[in-house]
């Protein structure tokens, strides 16, 4: 025998000076979930160990994180009822829930990276990502106030901008607002492409977002497909996108990877609601090790392509590391 390829695995201090891809704190956002009201921590119940927070708690939250060396956030808010409509109309209000949590964040962790969520889904009275008309999800409206929602963010604080709604052209819609109102440093994470994945569903319920009708399939992209994510990819890098998004992770791993060597921006992966319950509820059950399976689930996103992660599983894996 002339080569051993198990020599080079004989002892942890050897695999480990060997080793190709490690993860670090500096791998990932950490997606929030926001609501109104004082004092709420919330479970939610498909996510065990994740929660909703009110502003107050969420102060105490991010710092929490900072320390564990976590230095991005992605943010969703949870609307109320009441203010959903079909054209989003408050999000765009200055005070709103989103603003004020972008301006929390940024009072209690100045140096936090703060991205936020650029959809309607959470303020639609049907649940979709753009405005309704006749049952259908009509694009060039939906990407005009897609625009003014990302300037709202941005004046109360954002860093970055992600659009998650995957409507055509919304990018460039965003870019040249931005651009026009001289936020010249805002950043665009976008979600270019994003599958109509049915490993969604414990984030619907966190958000009470579940569409009313139908479902996203008309701008979300079919799970067969895989030139047509490099197409969405590059076009969205044209229109002024600093970081592209694969979504969900772990079934679409060879699309990170199509991407990671066909562009040369930054490249993200979101390890969706789904893929967090799915560990959570095997490992609940005694079926699987759950800081082994996440580690290895994250590693192989890594390893995949990934550049950034953004993970429920963050605080969890960081604590391991
Ligand atoms: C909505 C949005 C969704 C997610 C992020 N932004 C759900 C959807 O498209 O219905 C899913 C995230 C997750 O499942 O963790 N614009």
């Amino acid at each position: 025998m002339l080569i051993r390829n198990r020599r080079l695995r004989t002892t942890e201090a050897l695999r480990s000076i060997v080793r190709e891809n490690s993860l670090t704190p500096d791998d990932f956002i950490v997606p929030l979930f926001v609501v109104e009201g004082t004092n709420v921590k919330e479970e939610i119940a498909s996510m065990p160990n994740y929660y909703r927070y009110s502003l107050d708690l969420l102060k105490h939250e991010v710092k929490e994180l900072w320390d564990l060396g976590l230095k991005s956030v992605l943010v969703f808010v949870k609307v109320p009822d009441e203010l959903k409509d079909n054209k989003g109309t408050e999000a765009l209000n200055p005070n709103g829930l989103m603003q004020r949590a972008v301006k929390t964040i940024k009072d209690s962790v100045p140096g936090m990276l703060v991205m936020t969520d650029v959809a309607l889904d959470p303020y639609s009275s049907y649940g979709h990502d753009g405005i309704v008309e006749k049952g259908e999800i009509v694009n060039d409206a939906t990407t005009e106030v897609l625009a003014k929602m990302s300037l709202s963010h941005v004046k109360a604080g954002a860093d970055f901008v992600a659009p998650s709604d995957m409507m055509d052209g919304r990018i460039k819609c965003i870019r040249e607002l931005l651009e026009r109102e001289n936020y010249v440093n805002a950043g665009i994470m976008s979600y270019s492409a994003k599958y109509a994945s049915a490993f969604y569903g414990p984030f619907r319920d966190a958000l009470d977002s579940a569409p009313g009708f139908g479902d996203k399939k008309t701008y979300q992209m079919d799970p067969s497909n895989r030139k047509e994510a490099l197409r969405e990819t590059l076009m969205d890098i044209e229109e002024g996108a600093d970081i592209v998004m694969v979504k969900p992770g772990l079934c679409y791993l060879d699309i990170v990877r199509d991407i990671r060597e066909a562009v040369q921006v930054p490249v993200a992966v979101y390890q969706v609601s789904g893929e967090y319950s799915m560990l959570k509820a095997a490992s609940e059950k005694g079926w699987l090790d759950h800081d082994a399976v996440m580690l290895e689930q994250l590693t192989a996103i890594k390893r995949a392509g990934a550049n950034v992660i953004a993970s429920y599983f963050a605080k969890d894996a960081v604590k391991l590391l």
